[in-house]
């Protein structure tokens, strides 16, 4: 049976995330999608925060797919194909997939993705909580990566709820596409607006740096790096960045 999103708005909120794990906790139904206008509190990957002003898209999904961590980790790939096919249908400029799972229009970070678990029964994850967020209006200065908004990329002027609507029905097939047939299904998607795929790149882990050329994705989202000495590094999470060019 398909999937019924119930979509569910809140003025003011601390994180979209953190309010549908704990109902997560408490053993809510999936399909639930929680938006607020406002998060004081956003939450970015690797403890960063997420800057949350009215005007843009903050939303979190409640879902219980039943699949192992390691292949329910690769839901932040597929939320990040169905952000870039929204963008593409109403943007002129390029829009690429930036590992792991952000979106850039022209070469800018537009939206934001955190996937999180909790409980493991029977080898299977209990829930994820799937949030995004979608630069409409604004976007911040000082941050990691040059940030825009898909007002300032030249797009339509969308409220939070438009722009929900449209990235739900663009996530649906793709979300059934995966829970029938894993990310296999879904990398060569993932893989064709894929930034710096075969460039010098710098990766940016918990305690170190490591530089080489970005080869590939593996099945379960893994970056896969090729250092100078032509070693194979297989990168679970971090960031990325692209390696300055050596002067002409
Ligand atoms: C990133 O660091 O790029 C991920 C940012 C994810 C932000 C979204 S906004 C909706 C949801 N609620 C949160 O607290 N974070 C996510």
């Amino acid at each position: 049976m398909s999937l019924i999103f119930r979509v569910q708005h809140q003025a003011e909120i601390d994180s979209t995330n953190d309010a549908l794990k704990a109902r997560a906790h408490l053993g809510a139904e999936e399909g639930i999608v929680l938006r607020a206008d406002v998060q004081t509190a956003g939450k970015g990957r690797r403890g960063r925060g997420w800057v949350s002003e009215a005007g843009n898209l903050y939303m979190s999904i409640l879902l219980r797919p039943q699949k192992s961590p390691a292949d329910a980790a690769t839901l932040g790939f597929v939320a990040a194909i169905a952000l870039g096919r929204l963008l593409r249908a109403v943007l002129s400029v390029p829009v690429h997939h930036k590992w792991p799972n952000d979106v850039l229009v022209d070469g800018c970070k537009i939206s934001g993705i955190l996937l999180e678990s909790g409980g493991i029964t029977g080898g299977k994850v209990d829930w994820l909580v799937l949030g995004i967020g979608v630069n409409l209006r604004h976007h911040p200065a000082q941050t990691l990566y040059p940030t825009t908004d898909l007002l300032a990329a030249g797009g339509p002027s969308l409220t939070p709820d438009q722009a929900l609507d449209l990235l739900l029905a663009e996530f649906r097939p793709l979300y059934e596409a995966w829970l029938s047939g894993g990310f296999a299904n879904l990398r060569a998607d993932w893989l064709a607006h894929c930034h710096g795929l075969g460039d010098p790149i710098v990766a940016r882990l918990e305690r170190e740096e490591i530089s080489g050329r970005f080869e590939d994705i593996d099945g379960d989202g893994t970056l896969l790096l090729r250092t100078d000495d032509g070693i194979l590094k297989r990168i679970a999470a971090g960031d990325i960045f692209m390696a300055p060019r050596p002067a002409a």
